[in-house]
């Protein structure tokens, strides 16, 4: 049996390479952002360094294309190199960046903010979704006057204490464990058990709506009310969700409404921005906080945001993704059970995840990681952890995907045993961060 060509298919990436070995010596882990690194990836036949990109496309340092589904870890909602955006930004360029006091554009992004978000009567914009949540948190425990997180593990556990719950926790203090719970998305029982076991401590429960999994029983509602009936408040992450579900965001998506709700990613195409809102009556609570940053103001990525929300309300971009989403999604699902290999998308179309699994039904990293070598030697650029979709990913870049996905599939289907090690050049993608703390669980006596 011969599997796709290596030695003729394999990608060039000589430049990536020798720019790695210089970030080595510059840069620990070689970027600033783990999920970026080489060794998420298959290191050794992925690319490691990008040169430009436009719409859904990305060029490597060594010339090579690729048809990208990471979407930057989330942020590219509109595209790369997106006109619009960039006249926005370009246009406030030339009047300056940041100033000694707010310029009007602040204020005049906050309305535009505030007209689209539910239940977003206030906006505190910050610079990064783990800020955003961090600065909620902190509301929530000020509003409260109570320490306890409860976190939904599944499901985001982002804030700048997460090193408490995830590996690389190292100068974390001890006694921060203590203060934080962690629930299973869908897990109302152990929601349940965690303000059982810690009556009146509870400040805040933080959740993503949903990552891939589907609320199932009534779960959102059933949180909202829990979080109710015990004086706690409801701060949801939407920094994936946002901007990307709908325009209002999971909060209408599923009808619920957060008394915190943070965004970020998506809700910038790219630019370094995120946003905390909320009713009055919790976000005044900002007025005596020290929740504060020089760079919170800058206008570049505020002139940047009004484009993206903009252009998302003049074209219904979000729908779009939707829709093209979805043609990936179902062909995609086709094409695998066509050639009886259990690598099904699942999730929503405008958030994918792979899964995939060995003929005897066990989860199968190496299937996955093959999968994805496959696929990016011939242009199709997708990472271990999930696959994202923009306004600017068109039909041929889906009807490409698919061909190529078809023929990866043939080939693989061809290995028996489940040795899909044996075809893997690179490295194996390593996991980013594993949690820590246990999911509460429900005690049955
Ligand atoms: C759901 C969610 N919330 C928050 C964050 C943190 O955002 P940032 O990386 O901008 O700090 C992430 C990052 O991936 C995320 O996925």
């Amino acid at each position: 049996m011969k599997l796709i060509d290596v030695n003729t298919l394999t990608l060039n990436i000589t430049n990536s390479n020798s720019l790695k070995e210089r970030a080595k010596k510059v840069i620990p882990h070689q970027t600033g952002t783990f999920s970026r690194s080489a060794s998420h990836f298959v290191e050794g036949i992925y690319p490691v360094y990008i040169e430009s990109a436009q719409g859904s496309h990305f060029t490597d340092v060594d010339g090579n294309e690729f048809i990208d589904y990471l979407c930057a870890l989330g942020p590219i909602t509109l595209g790369y190199n997106y006109k619009a955006v960039n006249d926005a930004i370009i246009n406030q360029l030339e009047k300056g960046i940041l100033f000694s006091l707010p310029h009007r554009i602040e204020v005049e992004a906050s309305e535009l903010f505030c007209d689209t978000i539910p239940h977003a009567d206030m906006v505190k914009f910050e610079k990064s979704g783990s800020n955003a949540v961090t600065g909620a948190v902190r509301a929530a425990r000020a509003l409260t006057k109570k320490e306890k997180i409860a976190y939904c593990g599944g499901g985001g556990v982002w804030h700048d204490w997460q090193a408490a719950m995830v590996s690389r926790d190292g100068g974390v203090p001890e006694f921060n464990k203590q203060l934080l719970k962690v629930f299973e998305y869908n897990d109302i029982d152990g929601l349940e058990q965690i303000f059982d076991e810690n009556h009146g401590e509870i400040a805040a429960v933080v959740m993503e709506p949903t990552m891939y999994e589907k609320p199932k029983d009534d779960f959102l509602h059933k949180v909202r009310k829990i979080v109710d009936s015990n004086d706690a408040l409801l701060i949801l992450d939407e920094v994936i969700t946002g901007f990307r579900f709908d325009l209002q965001g999971a909060q209408k998506y599923f009808n619920i409404k957060g008394d915190f709700t943070c965004f970020g990613k998506g809700m910038g195409n790219g630019l370094p921005i995120s946003a905390i809102s909320g009713p009055n009556e919790f976000m005044k609570i900002f007025d005596e906080l020290w929740v504060s940053s020089t760079n919170n103001s800058e206008s570049l990525s505020l002139a940047g945001t009004m484009a993206v929300i903009n252009e998302m309300k003049e074209k219904n971009t979000i729908a779009k993704c939707w829709e093209t989403g979805k043609i990936l999604y179902d062909n995609w699902n086709r094409i695998a059970e066509e050639n009886n290999l259990n690598v099904k998308m699942s999730g929503y179309p405008v958030r994918m995840h792979m899964d995939c699994y060995e003929h005897d039904g066990g989860v199968s990293a190496e299937l996955k990681a093959l999968i994805l070598q496959e696929l990016v030697k011939k242009g199709v650029f997708m990472s271990p952890s999930w696959v994202g979709i923009s306004y600017s990913h068109s039909k041929n870049d889906i009807d490409s995907t698919l061909q190529i996905f078809d023929l990866v599939c043939k080939d693989i289907k061809k290995i028996e045993n489940n040795n899909y090690k044996k075809f893997i050049k690179g490295n194996m993608p390593k996991t980013v961060w594993t949690m820590k703390i246990l999911p509460t669980k429900k005690h049955i006596s």
